[in-house]
């Protein structure tokens, strides 16, 4: 039962955020595709114009960021990206839909696990990996980031919505836990305001280096800050709430600070 919510949630939301992604990616340099020249992956799958569940997979990946750093098809779903031929190439690959899939989102995390270690890790101290390994319920990567990551799960609400199709359901799936939606809410809205303090003060750093100030301890600090913030984003993954959020809170205002100040040295008089 818990696992048929779980996939009816997956896939409403899964197309969701592919409708919300296409504005964000889009403008994405394309310079990338070079590189791709000999990847038959690529090249085929570029051409095909049907069905819908190839070419929308297709183009997701061709906007994400792991197009921009060099992760293939192949990296993810195997089979050999330097065979033209159809069959050949797909030896190896397995339906993600397939318990023995690399993708099956049971298996996802020891896949993304071999660039990704850090979230990884934290993901595997959670109860949430427990019962995905050892019952298959439970958020797995795919459910909170699309195909090719692109974008994530992203706004308070949706976020809540999400935890509540477990963790405060009206057909009681589990025990009713109302302030769980309710904390993930605030730690989304903590990590949102934290990551826009975070570019606020980047601007202003940029404006000083344009006017040759000496603002050497405010980017120090500002480093900090930004390695707070990877730290609660990384953290996130355990899903300890109150610690995440306690992060995302002092890598905001670390990153006030530096915002203050720089706006006291590029605008002395106001
Ligand atoms: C010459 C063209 C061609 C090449 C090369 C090719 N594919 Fe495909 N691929 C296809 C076609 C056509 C389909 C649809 C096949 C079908 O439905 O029977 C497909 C289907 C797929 C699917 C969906 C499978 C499923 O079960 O739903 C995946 C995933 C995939 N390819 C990945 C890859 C990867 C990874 C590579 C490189 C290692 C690759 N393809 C190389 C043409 C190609
Ligand atoms: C970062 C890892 C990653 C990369 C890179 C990647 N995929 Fe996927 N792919 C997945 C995951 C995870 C799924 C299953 C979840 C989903 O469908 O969103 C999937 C599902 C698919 C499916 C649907 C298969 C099915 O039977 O439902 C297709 C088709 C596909 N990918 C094609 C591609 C093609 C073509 C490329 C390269 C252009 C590619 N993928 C690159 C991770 C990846
Ligand atoms: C071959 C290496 C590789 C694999 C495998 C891989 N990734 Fe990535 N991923 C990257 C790189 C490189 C980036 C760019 C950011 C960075 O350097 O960490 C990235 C970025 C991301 C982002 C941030 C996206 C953005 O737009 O900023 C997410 C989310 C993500 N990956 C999820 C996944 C998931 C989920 C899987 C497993 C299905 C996966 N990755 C597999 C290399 C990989
Ligand atoms: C419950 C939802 C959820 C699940 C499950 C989830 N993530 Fe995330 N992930 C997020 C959120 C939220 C962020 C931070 C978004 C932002 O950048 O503002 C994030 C960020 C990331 C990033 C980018 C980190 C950075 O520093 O920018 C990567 C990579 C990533 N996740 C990989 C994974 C992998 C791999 C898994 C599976 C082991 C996974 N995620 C499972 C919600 C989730
Ligand atoms: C697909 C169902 C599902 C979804 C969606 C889900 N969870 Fe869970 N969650 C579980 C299960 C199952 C457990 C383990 C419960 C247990 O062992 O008692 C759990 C446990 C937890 C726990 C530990 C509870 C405790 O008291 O130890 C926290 C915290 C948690 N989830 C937060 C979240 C958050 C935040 C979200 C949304 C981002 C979320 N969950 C989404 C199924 C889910």
């Amino acid at each position: 039962m818990v696992k048929k919510v779980f996939a009816v949630f997956f896939f409403a939301f899964s197309a969701f955020i592919v409708i919300s992604s296409w504005g964000v990616r889009a403008t994405l340099s394309q310079d990338a595709q070079a590189e791709y020249k000999d990847n038959n992956c690529v090249s085929c799958h570029a051409k095909l114009t049907t069905p819908y569940k190839l070419t929308s997979h297709y183009a997701e990946w061709q906007i994400s960021t792991h197009k921009e750093k060099f992760v293939g098809c192949e990296k993810c779903h195997g089979g050999d990206p330097a065979i033209k031929d159809e069959k050949r190439a797909h030896q190896g690959v397995i339906s993600p839909q397939n318990a023995s899939s690399k993708l099956f989102p049971k298996n996802l995390p020891e896949t993304c696990n071999s660039c990704h270690q850090g979230i990884v890790s934290s993901f595997t101290e959670s109860k949430h990996y427990q019962k995905l390994k050892e019952a298959g319920i439970g958020p797995s990567c795919s459910t909170c980031h699309i195909h090719m990551a692109s974008q994530v799960l992203y706004t308070p609400e949706e976020t809540a919505t999400m935890c509540s199709t477990c963790h405060n359901s009206p057909n009681k799936l589990m025990p009713p836990r109302p302030e769980i939606p309710e904390a993930a809410n605030n730690v989304m809205q903590s990590i949102r305001r934290a990551n826009t303090m975070v570019l606020w003060a980047d601007r202003l750093v940029e404006q000083a280096d344009a006017k040759k100030l000496d603002i050497s301890d405010q980017k120090k600090e500002q480093k900090i800050a930004r390695a707070m913030l990877a730290e609660a984003k990384v953290s996130w993954h355990a899903f300890n709430l109150d610690s995440v959020r306690k992060k995302a809170d002092d890598a905001h205002d670390m990153s006030a600070k530096v915002k203050d100040s720089l706006r006291a040295k590029l605008f002395p008089q106001q």
